[in-house]
């Protein structure tokens, strides 16, 4: 009897998560396949709109890639002498339209007047909600500047939720529309030291999640991205320095490109992906594992990250 239900629990989880794992790749394969065979697949502008929203790092590699399929990039970030830069960048490689929206995230509740006035002006077919802070280093919550914890949660949880709000209703009045809402790995299980990040991220994906549900009806898609560690302006601490000093994270960083290429190619077929097939292994991995297991995996994991920094910050002084 214990061996019966033993058995049965093993095959229920086995199918579990063989389900959450492979669902997604094993999509990515039909749906690419389908269009490979069957041809006639619409260009993003069409299926969607012709604008889409973005900002640098990974926002950058999506804007990039979105011109080059044909889309109108609207940058939206603080740094306008970058913006130009970028917008100038993608404009010249890609011949397509560009433009850039100034904001500062991190103000909270104060932009979102402007900004709506300017998102009503274009036919924002597609929103990349990209905008994201970390805390530089593991560090304990108590000890977190408060401006980096309001950042944080203006930035990571504020943006994207007020820009839905913002773009949603032009989406349903056309019926068309995507929003690829950037989510983390640290998502899948709470993190010592980067408590507050991996929450805020934790946040985007359950309300991605839940979003996609109610956009579907009418015809607007919602795709969750989380990535594992891409190397950007914001995981820069973790590559090995010149000298080659690595720390616990130093493990291959995903370049942007390549993490733009799988994440692109997952646009309008999946609506859910760690943007990268190493970070879809990685996931798949910690899926395996308990709630608590997982918890249990990333203290350590963070701790240890915490001590080097402390004894590098120590050395310097
Ligand atoms: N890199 C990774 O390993 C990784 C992994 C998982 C998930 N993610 C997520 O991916 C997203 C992008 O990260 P990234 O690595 O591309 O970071 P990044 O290179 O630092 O880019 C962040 C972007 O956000 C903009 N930004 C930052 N603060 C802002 C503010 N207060 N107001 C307006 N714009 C602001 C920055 O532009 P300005 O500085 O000009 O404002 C920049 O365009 C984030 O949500 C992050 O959590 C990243």
């Amino acid at each position: 009897m214990l061996m019966l239900l033993t058995t049965i629990i093993g095959v229920y989880s086995a199918i579990c998560w063989l389900y959450e794992n492979f669902r997604t790749p094993v999509l990515l394969l039909l749906r690419g396949a389908q269009q490979l065979l069957l041809g006639g697949r619409q260009s993003l502008s069409e299926k969607y709109g012709p604008w889409a929203g973005s900002s640098d790092g990974i926002g950058k590699g999506y804007a990039h890639f979105l011109a080059s399929q044909g889309m109108k990039v609207l940058l939206i970030a603080r740094n306008e002498a970058k913006l130009k830069r970028v917008a100038e960048e993608i404009a010249a490689k890609h011949g397509t339209e560009t433009n850039i929206l100034v904001v500062d995230f991190s103000k909270g509740e104060e932009i979102y007047d402007h900004l709506e006035k300017e998102l009503r002006l274009l036919d924002i077919g597609i929103l990349v909600n990209n905008v994201g802070v970390i805390n530089e280093k593991p560090i304990q919550v108590e000890q977190m500047e408060k401006r980096l914890l309001w950042d944080l949660i203006n930035i990571n949880v504020g943006a994207a939720t007020l820009l839905c709000n913002i773009a949603v209703p032009a989406m349903k009045e056309r019926r068309r529309g995507l929003i690829i809402n950037i989510s983390s790995l640290s998502s899948l299980a709470p993190t010592p030291y980067l408590a507050v990040y991996a929450a805020t991220k934790a946040y985007v994906t359950s309300f991605s999640l839940a979003l996609r549900e109610e956009l579907a009806p009418h015809g607007i898609e919602c795709q969750t991205v989380s990535p594992g560690y891409v190397h950007t302006s914001m995981t820069e601490y973790l590559a090995p320095t010149t000298d080659g000093q690595k720390n616990s994270l130093s493990i291959r960083l995903v370049e942007t490109n390549d993490m733009i290429r799988y994440a692109g190619y997952s646009i309008a077929k999946v609506d859910k992906t760690t943007g990268h097939w190493s970070h879809g292994i990685q996931t798949a991995i910690l899926n395996a594992l308990p709630a608590s297991l997982k918890l249990r995996v990333f203290t350590k994991l963070y701790t240890k990250l915490l001590h080097e920094y402390s004894d590098k910050a120590k050395k310097r002084t």
